[in-house]
C-alpha cells in the first residue's frame, strides 16, 4: 500500500520554515494582471458553497473564497502558516482553520460541497495523484465542485527545473531569505495528464491556461 505522507515530510519541512516569507510568490510583477483575474475567476466558482480548501498555507486563496462561499474549511498539514491564515481579515465564522493531511485528507468534515486546492497539485508524485483525487472524491457530496489551480512553466518567471526522477516527477532548487537550500517537487501537468487524473470521478473537467497557471474545474459525478 502507498503511504499517502510518503512524499511530504521534506515539503511540510521546506514549507514550515518558508512561512513569513511565502505570500512573496504573489508579488512578481509579471504575474499581476492574471493574478488579479484569478482573484476575480476563483471565489465566483465557489458562490454558497460549502467548501473544503486542502493545503490552504497562509490563506491567501481563502480569504478570497470566503467573499462567495457559504463557508470554507480550510486545512494545511503545517501550523506556522495555519497562524498566518487565522490573522486574515475573514469575517467571524466564514473559515475555519485546521491541520491535515491533503493527501490522507484523514479529519476533514464530510459535508462539503465544493473543493479548492491552490498550488498543491503540483508538489503531489505522478504516482500519487490518483490517490490524491480519489480520497478528496470520497470526502466530498456527489456532485460536488472542484477547482485546483497551480502554476504553468514560463521561461524567465518560473524556477528552472533541476531535476527529472524515473516516474517523471520534476524537482526545483528552492532558497530561502535564511541561505537554507530545499530540493522541491514541482511538477507542469500537460492538459491530458491533468484531464486524464480527474477523468474517473469528474463528469467533465474544464481546463483554463494561462501564462502563469492553469485552473482545472470540474464537478463530481
Ligand atoms: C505551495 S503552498 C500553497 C499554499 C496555498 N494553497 C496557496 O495557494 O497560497 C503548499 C502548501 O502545502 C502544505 N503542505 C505540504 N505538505 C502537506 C501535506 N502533506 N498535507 C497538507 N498540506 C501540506 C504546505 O505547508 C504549504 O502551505
Amino acid at each position: 500500500m502507498i503511504d499517502p505522507r510518503s512524499t511530504t515530510p521534506h515539503l511540510e519541512r521546506y514549507y514550515s520554515r518558508r512561512a513569513s516569507e511565502y505570500e512573496t510568490v504573489y508579488d512578481k510583477p509579471e504575474r499581476q494582471a492574471e493574478l488579479a483575474w484569478l482573484r476575480e475567476r476563483v471565489p465566483r466558482i465557489f458562490r454558497n458553497r460549502i467548501v473544503l480548501e486542502v493545503a490552504c498555507g497562509t490563506g491567501y486563496w481563502t480569504q478570497h473564497l470566503a467573499r462567495e462561499a457559504k463557508r470554507v474549511y480550510a486545512c494545511d498539514i503545517n501550523e506556522s502558516v495555519l497562524e498566518i491564515a487565522r490573522e486574515k481579515p475573514i469575517p467571524a465564522g466564514k473559515a475555519t482553520f485546521f491541520k491535515a493531511d491533503a493527501v490522507s485528507l484523514e479529519g476533514v468534515p464530510g459535508t462539503c460541497n465544493a473543493a479548492f486546492a491552490g498550488f498543491w497539485w503540483s508538489h503531489v508524485k505522478k504516482s500519487e495523484i490518483a490517490l490524491f483525487v480519489k480520497n478528496l472524491s470520497l470526502r466530498l457530496e456527489p456532485g460536488a465542485r472542484v477547482a485546483i489551480l497551480d502554476n504553468t512553466f514560463a521561461h524567465g518567471s518560473s524556477t528552472p527545473i533541476s531535476r527529472t526522477d524515473a516516474e517523471g516527477n520534476t524537482y526545483q532548487m528552492r532558497k530561502l531569505a535564511s541561505g537554507e537550500q530545499f530540493e522541491v517537487l514541482k511538477n507542469f501537468p500537460s492538459a491530458l495528464e491533468l484531464t486524464e487524473a480527474v477523468r474517473p470521478v469528474a463528469r467533465e473537467a474544464h481546463l483554463e491556461s494561462l501564462t502563469y497557471y492553469w485552473l482545472l474545474v470540474f464537478d463530481l459525478k
